[in-house]
């Protein structure tokens, strides 16, 4: 979603903004701009809506000049995109202000301020948190003290950077909510909403925590807390290149992503178990604690990260005998809730941020479960702070839109999970099956790779469809739900994911020749039940892709056209299985010419409900 970018430096700031913007393009926005002051224009502000190379060329080959900045890219909520909406908002033709995250009492503010004397350009929320600091400033207050009490009066989730033609060598930068980071620089200052922004002009990093107001100079930053209390925090040193969140060769990084799954997971498994089983410290100090009270499993998450939960409800109960539900955090957290004791939260997002998944987290705190546990990838995510124990996936930056090894390195997490928890439950054979199977993961995954040929000479029969269907059972079935995701994601192509056994309940009606149904289709008990689905598929003259594993044995025949995936061990074959819907949704949107990495109306990271 929106993504900010400030500098505060003796040289002129403008190209590290736009720099930072473009690597915030990844998280999804349909507009950007940028302000700058301290050079003779006093302050300069330019936005544009559309991409941040719009933003670029609408700015020319010179760049304005000045040491002190603010740049956005905005995702829009209050307000359709425009450029009017964008950000910077501009107040008094003085204060410049980015934000990320909504401000709830809008509506009532710009009221009042209206009353007051103010004119808005904007439909947004964000100008009217610019006013209501230029208020304060216009009457003489520093930067600092008018955004302190512009505060006050805000309600909901936010950070900001604010700039002003008074004091060019100051930023102002606050988070309540949603997350910022200060970058430290040789005798120059850096705020950005992700440390991937930043990479390319330091590597060490201050993380803001909720309620902090930073006073940002060149030389120096003081961080004042939601007390208003002067407090330090701690430095620390980034391992991200700034080739981690680069393409290298790849034309799009979801391909590349696609490719590092085999060393994301061994990266995720490395050092968390020995050959029979899970070393309990893999989870942190405290879990042995709290995973010996868990009784029962609630996981919540969202979107691809949901669908990790759904598979891992079938490894919970099955390996460790361990009850599991699972559900998406926007319906959890709206709910009333029957509470069995000894109810563990598990947690599971990519980003960390999600904010229907951070209010779950909290709703569950008020409920009274027995604790809550993290798969995540950002270690200084809003989420990782929340949780008592975190199991971090070592995915490294995903920046495609569409979730590939983040997913595939969170059901490695669950896999050790639900493996220690078969031990405590007194299921060791069921550990060591969990261990053994993800020790063969990484190069069952990499020989699931050779199928990108033939899998992308299949996408060449979706390229005119408007619809398909993806079919699965089992532990297959949530298999089905991320392709059809997948899919609809980033080709347009309107997808849906069933369980086989419900194709008779109403898909099947939608069935004709030109219904591409996939089928995720390995060995196992469900197989000949999944045969007879095929058939009636077949029967009605749908066109079916059939994904399933040497063991199978299943033949292409006319309109039944197989894909075999190598064999892997049976908990694993979920994840082996992905790899070619990846695959395929990839393929289906370059020969669509779909913008892949950045899929219309979607974003990465969803920080707003
Ligand atoms: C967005 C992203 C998805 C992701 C979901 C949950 O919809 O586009 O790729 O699965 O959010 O995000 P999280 O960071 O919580 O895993």
């Amino acid at each position: 979603m929106c993504g900010i970018v400030g500098a505060c430096a003796q040289r002129d700031v403008a190209p590290v903004l736009v720099e930072g913007l473009r690597r915030l393009e990844y998280r999804g926005y349909d507009s950007a701009g940028l302000a700058v002051t301290g050079g003779e224009g006093g302050l300069f502000c330019r936005r544009v809506t559309g991409r941040v190379d719009d933003l670029a060329a609408a700015l020319g080959e010179t760049l304005p000049a000045g040491g002190t900045g603010v740049a956005h890219t905005r995702w829009a909520t209050h307000g359709r995109p425009s450029d009017a909406n964008a950000h910077p908002q501009i107040a008094g033709d003085e204060l410049a202000l980015v934000h990320n995250g909504i401000i709830e009492n809008h509506a009532q503010l710009r009221e009042q301020l209206e009353a007051r004397g103010y004119a808005f350009q904007s439909e947004t929320d964000t100008e009217v948190a610019a006013s209501l600091i230029h208020e304060r400033h216009a009457r003489g207050a520093g930067l600092l003290e008018a955004v302190r009490g512009g505060l006050e009066a805000l309600e909901g989730a936010y950070a900001f950077a604010v700039v002003s033609r008074r004091e060019p060598e100051r930023l102002i930068a606050c988070r309540r909510g949603s997350p910022l980071v200060i970058g430290v620089g040789i005798g120059e200052h850096f705020v950005a909403s992700d440390v991937a922004a930043l990479l390319p002009v330091t590597r060490q990093f201050i993380f803001l925590e909720d309620g902090d107001i930073a006073d940002v100079r060149r030389d120096r930053v003081t961080i004042y807390d939601l007390h208003g209390r002067v407090v330090e925090r701690p430095v620390q040193v980034s391992e991200l290149s700034p080739e981690a969140v680069e393409r290298g060769g790849y034309r799009h990084f979801m391909l590349k992503e696609i490719h590092e799954q085999p060393a994301a997971v061994a990266e995720t498994l490395e050092g968390r178990h020995t050959d029979a089983g899970v070393l309990d410290a893999a989870l942190g100090p405290g879990a042995a604690g709290l995973l010996d009270a868990a009784q029962r499993l609630q996981i919540v998450a969202c979107g691809t990260s949901y669908h990790a939960g759904l598979i891992a409800r079938y490894w919970a109960e099955e390996y460790a005998g361990l009850p599991c539900e699972v559900e998406v955090a926007s319906e959890f957290r709206y709910r009333s809730h029957a509470v069995a004791p000894g109810t563990l939260l598990l947690v599971i997002s990519q980003s960390g941020e999600t904010a229907d998944v951070l209010a779950a987290l909290r709703e569950a705190r008020r409920l009274g479960y027995a604790g809550v546990l993290a798969i995540c990838n950002v270690p200084e995510s809003s989420l990782v702070r929340e949780a008592d124990l975190t199991l971090l996936t070592r995915a490294g930056p995903e920046i495609g839109v569409a979730s590939t090894k983040a997913f595939t390195t969170q059901l490695t997490a669950l896999l050790l999970i639900v493996a220690a928890f078969a031990r405590r439950r007194g299921r060791p054979q069921g550990e060591a099956e969990l261990v053994r199977s993800a020790v063969a993961l990484p190069g069952a995954i990499e020989r699931v790779l050779d199928l990108e040929e033939p899998v992308a000479r299949i996408a060449e029969q979706f390229v005119d469809r408007a619809h398909a269907l993806f079919l699965g059972r089992g532990s297959h079935f949530p298999v089905a739900l991320e392709g059809a995701l997948k899919l609809k994601e980033i080709s347009y192509i309107h997808a849906e994911g069933y369980p086989a056994g419900e194709l008779k309940h109403g898909p099947l009606a939608l069935v004709d020749s030109t219904m591409p149904v996939v089928a995720v289709a390995p060995h196992g008990a469900l197989l000949e039940k999944l045969q007879s689905n095929l058939q009636e598929v077949r029967a009605r003259g749908g066109q079916l892709f059939v994904f399933a594993d040497d063991a199978a044995a299943l033949r292409s025949a006319d309109g039944f056209q197989v894909v075999p995936v190598p064999a892997a061990p049976a908990p694993i074959s979920p994840i082996v299985h992905t790899l070619p819907l990846q695959l395929l949704a990839y393929h289906v949107a370059v020969l669509r010419g779909t913008d892949v990495d950045k899929p219309r109306n979607l974003a990465k990271s969803v920080t707003v409900e």
